[in-house]
């Protein structure tokens, strides 16, 4: 603490705004959206029904939700020139970085963002459309198949599966089993009140930057693995784990090692000293859709015994460190068809509603722009020399 300033490294015990989007209970493991527990949402809602509850405050009436949901299929084309730009990434480019790139070059493709205010909800449709048809851009390259097109007779999860998976030589069918596993997961990740990435977004907002390039800013800081980028690591270090003859103990003990730079991923959580209430439904989900696909994935047995191994042992019962939403999801991902590389893109789709809604407020409430303070720790004044002193 110097003068009246106190450092809170992290923001671990600073509020930055007030929120009537999304309550957390950390220690009860409560996650509700605009009052609405996810237990609910994700058994009985679509994910586009809670990205229209978490932007505009209210479950939608069956023609709100008719409305909004024709405007979203009849905005999933992207302008071709995005393609031009899509065209120059080398193959294997991480998605996310692709991802965050062609968000902000949206920008320039509907440059009437600076009076968002009034035209947000064009943006809003927007960016719920076309971030689907632009996340499986990367996919479709990075096996050689052509790009598809979206399909406006398709819902919102079917759409991306189509687009994913479809292939010019035969025809492809969504698998019911699949789109609703994704519409769950969608609705898992929708939001989760002031988690970095969407710190991130509310801050690049402050300073009135558009919708387009906030967005961007907060898929860049969900890629990092700590956060959101932990699905990928998840998985390959559960892979990691089977090659290495499943010696789960040589892992729990390298992640109690403050040494070994090693943390087990898709465990602990700042908010949540419970377990996780996503990680719950997932971890369920998993073994459910694993089942009805009849795929028996090794990694998930590893998982399920990493687990246990960890929630019996001392350092993460005393640190209350318990799985979060990254430790199965990718289980389930992998089980869709997904590669490892874009699930945090995944990641990223659920989470746009929540990102849209927290934007939406802070402008709605005319936050002031975020500028922290510091304490000074560099070297006092000094007088210039010259380099041939120096
Ligand atoms: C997400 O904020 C959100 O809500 C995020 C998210 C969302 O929906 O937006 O929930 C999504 O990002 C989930 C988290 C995904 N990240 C990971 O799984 C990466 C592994 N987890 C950790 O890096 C960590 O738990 C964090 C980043 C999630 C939380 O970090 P904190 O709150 O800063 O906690 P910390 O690093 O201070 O850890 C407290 C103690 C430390 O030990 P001590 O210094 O007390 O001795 O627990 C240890 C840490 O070393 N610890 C771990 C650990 N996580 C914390 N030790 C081993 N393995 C781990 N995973």
């Amino acid at each position: 603490q110097t003068g009246h300033i106190t450092i809170d490294a992290g923001y671990k015990n600073t509020g930055a705004t007030k929120s009537a989007i999304t309550f957390l209970d950390g220690e009860n493991g409560i996650l509700n959206y605009r009052g609405y527990s996810i237990e609910d949402l994700a058994e009985k809602a679509t994910f586009l029904e809670v990205a229209y509850l978490l932007i505009f405050g209210e479950l939608p009436t069956e023609k709100e939700y008719a409305d909004f949901e024709y405007e979203i299929r009849t905005h999933t084309l992207v302008n071709e020139d995005m393609r031009k730009i899509f065209e120059g990434f080398p193959v294997n480019a991480h998605p996310m970085g692709v991802l965050s790139s062609l968000v902000s070059a949206m920008s320039a493709f509907y440059p009437d963002h600076q009076d968002a205010e009034d035209l947000t909800s064009l943006h809003i449709i927007r960016l719920l459309a076309k971030l689907p048809t632009i996340a499986t851009w990367s996919f479709k390259k990075s096996q050689g198949h052509p790009v598809n097109y979206p399909q406006n007779d398709l819902d919102y999860c079917s759409n991306f599966l189509n687009m994913m998976f479809a292939l010019p030589v035969a025809s492809y069918e969504v698998d019911p089993v699949v789109a609703k596993a994704l519409n769950k997961l969608l609705i898992l990740h929708a939001d989760h009140e002031q988690n970095c990435s969407t710190s991130t977004v509310r801050l690049v907002g402050s300073s009135q930057a558009n919708i387009y390039s906030s967005i961007s800013a907060g898929i860049s800081a969900l890629w990092g693995p700590l956060h959101g980028g932990a699905n990928q690591e998840v998985i390959e270090m559960l892979e990691a784990i089977k090659n290495d003859g499943g010696d789960i103990q040589k892992y729990i003990d390298m992640a109690k090692d403050k040494t070994s730079g090693f943390r087990l991923f898709g465990f602990g959580h700042r908010v949540y000293k419970n377990f996780d209430p996503r990680a719950r439904i997932i971890k369920k989900a998993a073994d459910d859709v694993l089942n009805k696909l009849g795929i028996k994935d090794p990694v998930l047995e590893i998982a399920q015994k990493l687990e246990k191994a960890a929630l019996e042992d001392e350092y993460f019962v005393k640190r209350k460190l318990y799985p979060n939403v990254d430790f199965y999801s990718g289980i389930i991902y992998r089980a869709l068809g997904i590669p490892t590389n874009m699930f945090t893109v995944m990641f990223a789709i659920g989470r746009l509603p929540g990102w849209i809604a927290q934007w939406k407020e802070m402008r709605t409430n005319k936050e002031p722009i975020g500028r922290p303070r510091q304490v000074y720790t560099g070297p006092v004044k000094r007088d210039f020399v010259a380099m041939s002193e120096r």
